[in-house]
């Protein structure tokens, strides 16, 4: 029983799908919108193949929002970079488990610097490594595309994780809260929620669209239609 469904489902757009010409306008035009937190993707030309932004964007988008600001961090060796990012206005460091082989510290940094901390699996990555780190954690987030580009397809297969994720996190006690990333639109969100995410990333079903608010609603309803229409448990 996925008793944590009633959780209240936010919305996260990411900036990668928006025109960074005008960043700071569109960061305020998601807050108007009804977003409750603005994801911010940190690429390193690495851990990923593309590049995006440092900490002097995410000053700038700081300076744009009181929204929380989440910062999903694709980048090797994110220990060397995450005081700078919490200095530059993160609330949230995401760091990726196959990026950080001394994860417990690096988790246990980014509390110390006063910021929440949450671990990001790639679709291909157990769940298993997460269990010493998990009570420590705001959230867990799980790729469903594979990270370095907006605009991809989701990857269905990422689903019974997260729903083993979920119950793990349920019979442990924890409140860890889920977070998927990649391809969630309106088409996508009720089967995540369902799976037992909270947390929904949204770029080109965001920043793609002409209209946020209505973007935005359209994921939320379609979030929430799972537990209000009192669809089946997840196996
Ligand atoms: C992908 C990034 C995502 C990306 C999602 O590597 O981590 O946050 O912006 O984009 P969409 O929602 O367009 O798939
Ligand atoms: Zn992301």
């Amino acid at each position: 029983m996925l008793g944590a469904m009633s959780r209240p489902v936010r919305i996260a757009p990411s900036i990668l799908a928006s025109d960074f010409g005008r960043l700071a306008d569109e960061v305020r035009a998601a807050e108007a919108a009804g977003a409750d937190m603005i994801h911010v993707d940190v690429m390193d030309g690495r851990f990923v193949p593309n590049l995006t932004v440092g900490p002097a964007i995410l000053a700038a988008v700081r300076k744009a929002t009181r929204l929380p600001i989440d910062v999903h961090l694709m980048i090797l060796e994110p220990e060397r970079h995450v005081q700078a990012f919490a200095e530059a206005g993160a609330d949230n460091l995401t760091v990726h488990i196959e990026a950080s082989p001394h994860l417990h510290r690096t988790v246990q940094h980014i509390r110390a610097l006063g910021k929440t901390a949450s671990v990001s699996l790639n679709p291909h990555s157990p769940i298993d490594g997460l269990d010493v780190v998990l009570p420590d954690l705001a959230m867990v987030l799980v790729m469903s595309v594979n990270p370095g580009f907006g605009g991809q397809s989701f990857i269905p297969a990422v689903l019974p994780k997260m729903r083993a994720l979920h119950e793990r996190i349920l019979a442990r006690g924890l409140s860890t809260a889920i977070e998927v990333d990649g391809g969630i639109s309106a088409e996508t969100a009720g089967a995540v929620t369902e799976a037992g995410a909270s947390v929904l990333v949204a770029g080109v079903a965001v920043f793609g669209k002409p209209d946020y608010r209505a973007a935005i609603s359209a994921i939320r309803d379609a979030a929430r239609a799972p537990s209000s229409a009192g669809a089946q448990t997840p196996k």
